[in-house]
Order: structure tokens, then C-alpha cells, then sequence
């Protein structure tokens, strides 16, 4: 796996509790109340690679409509990003791999 480069840097409410998840297999926390999404940008500079041509997704409109923010979970669910809140245990999969 590539190292990882946060694209979203906290800056603020760094007091809220911390939330224990994976993302591809590795240990990672986010702040509760975080979305999917920005827990993700804050641990990596991608949310996923496209399905088809691979490139780097990191979201887009972030408000739910654009579509662009889908992740896979290691129990075969897909999430929109930008409208699931972060869960203790959730188990992401950024499709680093593919
Ligand atoms: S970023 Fe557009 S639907 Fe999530």
C-alpha cells in the first residue's frame, strides 16, 4: 500500500470523541460526528479509485447529490460518503488495490 497523505487537515473540534475504524485493513480514528468521507480525507488523499479507469475519487459536491463519493465496506455494503456518519468499526475499503 502507497503511504498516505491526508487531503483534509482538522483544524478545529479536535475535542470530540474519537472513533476507532479501518480503512483498507489498517487501523484509523476519526472524530465522532465526522462523516465517512471526511474521516477518510483525513487519513488518506483519496476516498477510493474509479471502477473503471482507477482514477483517484475524493468526493465532489459533498451534500449527497452528486454521486461521486461511493465507498465499499469489507462486508460488501457501499456507503455515500458524504451523508454516512462515521460508526465505531466500520471497515472501509478505499480500493487502493484495485
Ligand atoms: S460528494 Fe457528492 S454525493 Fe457525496
Amino acid at each position: 500500500m502507497n503511504a498516505r497523505r491526508p487531503l483534509l487537515v482538522r483544524l478545529a473540534e479536535t475535542d470530540r470523541a474519537s472513533v476507532a475504524f479501518t480503512l483498507d485493513g489498517e487501523p484509523a480514528t476519526a472524530l465522532e460526528g465526522d462523516t465517512v468521507l471526511t474521516a477518510v480525507l483525513t487519513q488518506h488523499d483519496r476516498l477510493r479509485r474509479n471502477e473503471f479507469s482507477h482514477a483517484p475519487r475524493a468526493g465532489f459536491c459533498l451534500m449527497g447529490a452528486c454521486q461521486d463519493c461511493w465507498i465499499a465496506t469489507a462486508d460488501g455494503e457501499r456507503l455515500r460518503a458524504c451523508a454516512t456518519f462515521i460508526a465505531p468499526g466500520m471497515a472501509l475499503l478505499s480500493g487502493e488495490d484495485a
